[in-house]
């Protein structure tokens, strides 16, 4: 271990970067944040704050610290999806470790790029695919690799994204339209294609996909719907009210994800000032989204086995659920709770892997537990020069975006996709 933490500069103090920043404030004695980049005067000053900087060490745009003096060891790239590749590539030529938020950028040519720079550079590198790090993750894979169901057969994962959620990101949000973010399945579920892969532990040989864009379009819009849902008379009653959705999180206390994307300071007020006049006050039949709000995969690995993918807007907020069938058993898994049956002995276990939220900082057991996993597993990485901490390579990241890339492909072509 070094004996120094690890430097950090977050670029980007958006949500991503305020979860990582909140993990390292945590842990003093291993990381701390030196720098902050953000062009939103409230992000910028609020990560300040919580770390402690002095003016000089914060700036409205990443490329004032790629340029400048080496300040630190590791940059954290937490911009959109569209800002990836320009801060990754800088930092890396730089000699900063990177740890970039998933997706690694919106097109395989810019994937690439990445990790031609990376690859230059020797750097430590970390996708944040989070699911791989989560405790239940592990659990899953020590009892696969211990024979508990024999040889895996076939899988079937389904990533419940949440109506509420769908409507926030996918409908209002940052993520609704492919060419100014990504396509859904790489925005939202490359983790789920990635982390299919690490679970079954082979490459996948060929992909088929189909999906669209069933309910969020203009043409759904219920009789009597208002633009915006402030002045909608239907707003008691439309599962996809902004008010509904915004003023439950109110409700209920939670004012980080997604107050925090509406307004820098959430309360009655200001969340009420962003209905009425920002983008996530519109109605869901008023936007301009295009993104799949349902889509399924299907992937053939070497050596056989098959695994069903499907990501839908329709259900309620929950954790990802997998069945996995086994020449001598079968486990189901919902990121909680791991059931495992023994087709010799007939018995079925119970494994509990719930991680509890923490009152003191609930943003530390994000996508149940993962977000902590990785940043403990990258942080040690980079303190011991051992990627092996990290438990992926930059290849096996590009590989499982390749995928995402080919399924989509198969989606909009109507085709099955041969991986190369
Ligand atoms: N790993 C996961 O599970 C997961 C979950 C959600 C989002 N994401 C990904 O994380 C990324 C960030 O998502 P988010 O929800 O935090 O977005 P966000 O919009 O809240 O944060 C992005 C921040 O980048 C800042 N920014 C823009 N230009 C900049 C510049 N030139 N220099 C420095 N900062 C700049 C913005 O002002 C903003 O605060 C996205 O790529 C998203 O797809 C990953």
């Amino acid at each position: 271990m070094m004996e120094d933490p690890v430097r950090v500069i977050l670029v980007g103090a958006g949500i991503r970067g305020d979860i990582y920043g909140h993990w390292v404030s945590e842990h003093p004695d291993r990381a701390r944040v030196v720098a902050v980049a953000d062009p939103d005067p409230d992000r910028r000053a609020d990560a300040a704050h919580l770390h402690g900087l002095a003016e000089a060490d914060t700036a409205t745009d990443w490329r004032e610290f790629a340029a400048g003096p080496r300040r630190a060891d590791v940059a954290i790239i937490t911009t959109q999806d569209v800002e990836h590749v320009a801060p990754a590539v800088a930092f890396a030529e730089a000699g900063y470790d990177i740890l970039l938020e998933k997706p690694i950028a919106p097109t395989e040519r810019e994937c690439r790029q990445v990790v031609d720079a990376v690859r230059h550079n020797k750097i430590v590198f970390g996708v944040c695919h989070v699911l791989r790090y989560a405790p239940y993750t592990k659990a899953l894979r020590d009892l696969l690799a211990a024979g508990r169901i024999g040889e895996i057969v076939s899988v079937d994962h389904i990533e419940p994204v949440g109506f509420a959620h769908y409507a926030h990101s996918y409908v209002r949000g940052n993520w609704r339209r492919a060419e100014t973010s990504a396509p859904m399945l790489l925005a939202k579920s490359g983790h789920d294609l990635d982390w299919l892969r690490f679970v079954v532990g082979r490459q996948v040989r060929t992909v088929s996909s189909f999906g669209g864009l069933k309910l969020f379009r203009p043409e759904h819009r219920p009789a009597g719907a208002a633009d915006r849902c402030t002045d909608c008379a239907l707003q008691q009653t439309c599962a996809y009210s902004a008010v509904r959705i915004y003023q439950d999180h109110l409700a209920a206390g939670d004012l980080h994800w997604p107050l925090r994307v509406l307004t820098p300071r959430p309360d009655a007020e200001s969340v009420a000032e962003a209905l009425r006049t920002g983008p996530y006050g519109r109605c869901v039949w008023a936007c301009d989204n295009d993104v799949v709000d349902h889509q399924v995969v299907a992937l053939e690995f070497d050596g056989g086995a098959t695994a069903t993918f499907t990501m839908t807007a329709f259900t309620t907020s929950r954790p990802r659920q997998t069945h996995l069938f086994g020449t001598l058993g079968e486990i189901y898994c919902d990121g909680t709770r791991i059931r495992v049956t023994d087709f010799r002995t007939r018995r079925t276990e119970t494994l509990d892997v719930e991680v509890p939220v923490s009152p003191d900082d609930p943003l530390l057991s994000g996508h149940v537990g993962g977000d902590a996993g990785l940043m403990d597993a990258f942080i040690t990485a980079v303190a011991t020069r051992d990627t092996g901490w990290i438990g992926t390579t930059a290849d096996e990241a590009l590989a499982a975006h390749h995928l995402v890339f080919a399924a989509e492909q198969s989606r909009r072509e109507g085709r099955t996709v041969t991986i190369g």
